[in-house]
């Protein structure tokens, strides 16, 4: 089928969601895609964060193979081999006690928001209303759904589907007064990405992230993570949160979880899983058998490149900030690990460079306007990001912006 007959197709069958790039990938393997036209394409976006090893990765297919011919689905009323195992590692590199499983990163939010009201709700024993706020960041992404939506801090999301759900305030990004003064005890649970990654990668503060770890301590209320971007070996640590020295009362992951099979998570305390009963939340699908078996290669290969992850990021990072020495046009680089990202002077530009490389076969995104963001897969090389960059030089220098300041900061050296 050609991409012609696909865009036509889907332009008179689809919901109009998404404005796609014109390719239609037919194939992958490692960290290269295919178009059905046989062009090759560098992936350093790796489906949004998701494909982190890759492309038809030999341990995952492998592995899927052999439980898709076995059993792909039984319901939650069931038990199957694999939830346990899968809950057992992942409390293992969390430091924390127990799971739940989902299909999708709005899934675990929405789980993680309902567990901090149940958990408010059954250790309410001082006759007043249960604590029932929820504090969430400006700018920050937690998903489509209601419940994400309401403690998404952008109004471009939210703004077409008001009313949302009541009871979340928004505190200005890293600030801690504003933390301070809207913080009370009708707060059950702090909500934030440990790094702001639709927001445009940004990482909260070390004093922000302790001063939300200290209040919610001190008052009974909750620390909720998303780590649904920034987790899972993406930061060069399981956990984002790992390099904070902190540790929260809920987490969620999902993108990388399963490889490419839609599974999310959250993983909570002891403490926290007892505002949890039979019958209080649920889901059809979340933790198939052939998800979660997925899932345990997937973080049986991971061990294996923290530090490869780690070491790349830093090679990576430093090259995007030679290049900002070059380019007036870039204004800052952001992001830790192979969560990167650059943030330019016009939206325009970032549009521009997006197509151009696009065009040379590499793939990336523009995300907030004017943010270039890389999270390629984890088994990348360093010859990979010097292609990257060398393709990036070369798209900011054609840029008639871009050109113009450069010229302007080396008159003035
Ligand atoms: C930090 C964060 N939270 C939640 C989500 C929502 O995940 P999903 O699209 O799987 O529902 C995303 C998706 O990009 C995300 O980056």
């Amino acid at each position: 089928m050609s991409l012609a007959t696909v865009i036509r197709a889907e332009q008179k069958l689809l919901l109009p969601t998404y404005d796609r790039q014109k390719v239609l990938f037919t194939r992958g393997r490692g960290i290269y895609l295919w178009d059905s036209k046989g062009k090759r394409y560098l992936d350093f976006l790796s489906g949004i964060g998701v494909n982190a090893l890759g492309h038809a990765h030999p341990a995952i297919q492998k592995v899927l193979k052999k439980q898709a011919g076995k059993l792909i689905h039984t319901s939650n009323l069931f038990y199957h081999e694999y939830q346990a195992e899968l809950a057992k590692r992942l409390t293992k590199i969390s430091g924390l006690d127990r799971a739940f499983f989902c299909n999708s990163g709005t899934e675990a939010w929405e789980g993680a928001l309902k567990l901090a009201r149940a958990f408010a709700r059954v250790n309410n024993n001082n006759g007043h209303k249960a604590k029932w706020r929820l504090l969430a960041l400006e700018n920050s992404f937690h998903g489509r759904t209601f419940g994400s939506l309401a403690t998404t801090g952008q109004e471009k999301y939210r703004h077409p589907f008001a009313p949302l759900v009541p009871g979340v305030n928004f505190v200005a990004f890293n600030d801690a007064q504003d933390l301070k003064r809207q913080f009370d005890g009708s707060v059950c649970a702090i909500c934030l990405e440990t790094i702001q990654g639709e927001g445009g990668i940004r990482p909260v503060s070390q004093e922000f992230l302790q001063l939300a770890r200290e209040l919610t301590l001190k008052s009974g209320a909750l620390l909720i993570l998303d780590e649904i971007q920034c987790g899972l070996g993406r930061t060069g640590k399981y956990f984002a949160y790992q390099h904070y020295g902190i540790s929260p009362d809920i987490v969620t992951v999902a993108k990388p979880l399963a490889a490419g099979l839609p599974l999310g998570a959250l993983l909570t305390t002891e403490r926290v899983a007892s505002g949890m009963h039979p019958g209080l939340h649920g889901t059809t699908f979340g933790g198939g058998p052939l998800a979660c078996v997925v899932a345990i290669e997937f973080l049986g290969e991971l061990e294996g490149l923290l530090g490869h992850v780690s070491n790349l990021g830093k090679y990576f990072l430093g090259l995007l900030k030679e290049l900002q020495s070059k380019h007036a046009t870039i204004k800052e680089v952001r992001g830790m690990g192979l969560m990167l990202a650059i943030d330019l002077d016009s939206a325009d530009t970032a549009k521009a460079v997006v197509s151009q490389l696009l065009e040379q076969g590499i793939l990336i995104n523009r995300t907030h306007d004017t943010v270039l963001r890389f999270l390629p897969p984890y088994i990348i090389e360093k010859k990979h990001i010097d292609e990257v960059v060398n393709a990036l030089d070369r798209a900011l220098s054609s840029q008639p912006a871009g050109a113009k300041k450069q010229k302007k900061v080396e008159r003035s050296r």
